[in-house]
């Protein structure tokens, strides 16, 4: 038995059975429809029901049972239980499809004791167009891929990227502690549908752990330099202040601006810590116990991440302004190919 899906804002109808996901179901349809993680965790294939009833094998982390009350359902583990309406409640831009490079290390830097800038120069002198926000996957063969963000912006030749080691990790312990400048590796990109929303136009929350800063970075570096941008308050969550690898760059862009607020967050900071102690969503809301009228994007941790989603949602924030971009450990639907 199959039922018809139909994506409102696209003007895409395709069929699903029941033994499928509707996002298995779009792909197999050629509908490329909004996701990331495809299991659960990222909360990117979230979208309003408009009609039609789904059913999960099990609950997906990434949907709070407020959101599923509230309409919402997660197209990579939901089963259409009849004829589906779906509304991804805004126009998206088209992706820029992913293509495969080829990019030399032009550079490398440990920026704290477990994160590496690596900067790469894509062979032939081409500039990779991605939108501020999207990462790459770094083509292993056998090995898979692995997933990295653009810290640096659209504008510059050279693509920077912030890796933190991974202990006993194939890519970010062996491969990268052998790599040297003039070394080559296969890219995919660009890939992702995280980004800044400019139809939102509310005040921006950003909330970062570790890593999770380097989108963040990438999407700053083109909203600090445009007109018209709602003010932004950087939260930036890590242990100890080591780890706060970029904390005098954010501080100074920070400093003399009325429309950009930089707070570093420790959850482990020792007695010289002046700033604020604990972790990131609750620095959060001891500023906004009311997020009902901002713009909030997530990155690093997937533990923060579902924590912050839940807390925020508590708080007023509506999941249509919330955008999260997930760190999740796995995500098989990259393998291969470009991707
Ligand atoms: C969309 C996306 C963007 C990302 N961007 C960045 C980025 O900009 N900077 C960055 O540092 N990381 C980023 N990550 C995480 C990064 O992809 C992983 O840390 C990396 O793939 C680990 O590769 P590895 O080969 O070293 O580890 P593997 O050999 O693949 O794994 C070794 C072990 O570590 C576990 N593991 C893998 N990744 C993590 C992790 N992140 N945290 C904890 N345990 C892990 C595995 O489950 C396994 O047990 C991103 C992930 C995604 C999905
Ligand atoms: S793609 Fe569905 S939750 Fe990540």
């Amino acid at each position: 038995m199959s039922y018809r899906i139909t994506w409102i804002e696209a003007q895409r109808s395709f069929e699903a059975t029941r033994g499928e996901t509707v996002l298995e179901a779009a792909r197999r349809a050629g509908v490329t429809l909004p996701s990331e993680c495809a299991f659960g965790g990222c909360g990117t294939c979230r979208v309003k029901l408009v009609t039609g009833r789904v059913h999960y094998a099990e609950p997906p982390p990434a949907l709070s049972p407020e959101e599923a009350a509230n309409g919402y359902a997660l197209m990579c583990q939901a089963h259409a239980l009849a004829d589906l309406e779906i509304s991804t409640e805004r126009v998206l831009a088209a992706p820029t499809p992913p293509e495969r490079h080829r990019a030399s290390v032009v550079r490398m830097e440990a920026l704290s004791r477990d994160v590496t800038r690596l900067v790469l120069a894509i062979d032939n002198n081409v500039r990779l167009a991605f939108r501020p926000g999207q990462y790459l996957n770094v083509l292993l063969g056998e090995a898979g891929t692995r997933s990295f963000s653009m810290a640096s912006g659209p504008d510059e030749t050279l693509i920077e990227l912030h890796i933190r080691r991974i202990d006993g990790g194939y890519f970010t312990q062996d491969l990268l502690s052998a790599m040297r400048p003039g070394d080559t590796l296969d890219i995919g990109a660009p890939l992702g549908g995280f980004g800044y929303h400019e139809e939102d136009y509310r005040p921006i929350v950003m909330a970062a752990t570790g890593t999770g800063i380097a989108p963040l970075r990438s999407m700053l570096a083109t909203l600090l330099g445009s007109e018209d941008v709602p003010p932004i308050d950087l939260y930036w969550g890590a242990r100890t202040s080591d780890d706060l690898y970029l904390h005098e760059e954010f501080a100074q862009l920070a400093a003399g601006r009325e429309d950009f607020r930089f707070v570093p967050v420790l959850s482990r900071a020792d007695d010289a810590w002046s700033g604020v102690r604990g972790y990131v969503q609750d620095a959060v809301l001891a500023d906004y116990p009311d997020l009902s009228e901002h713009a909030l994007y997530l990155c690093g941790s997937p533990v923060m991440i579902a924590d912050a989603r839940r807390a925020f949602v508590a708080h007023g924030a509506s999941v249509r302004y919330l955008y999260a971009d997930s760190f999740t450990f796995q995500h098989p639907q990259c393998v291969g190919a470009a991707q």
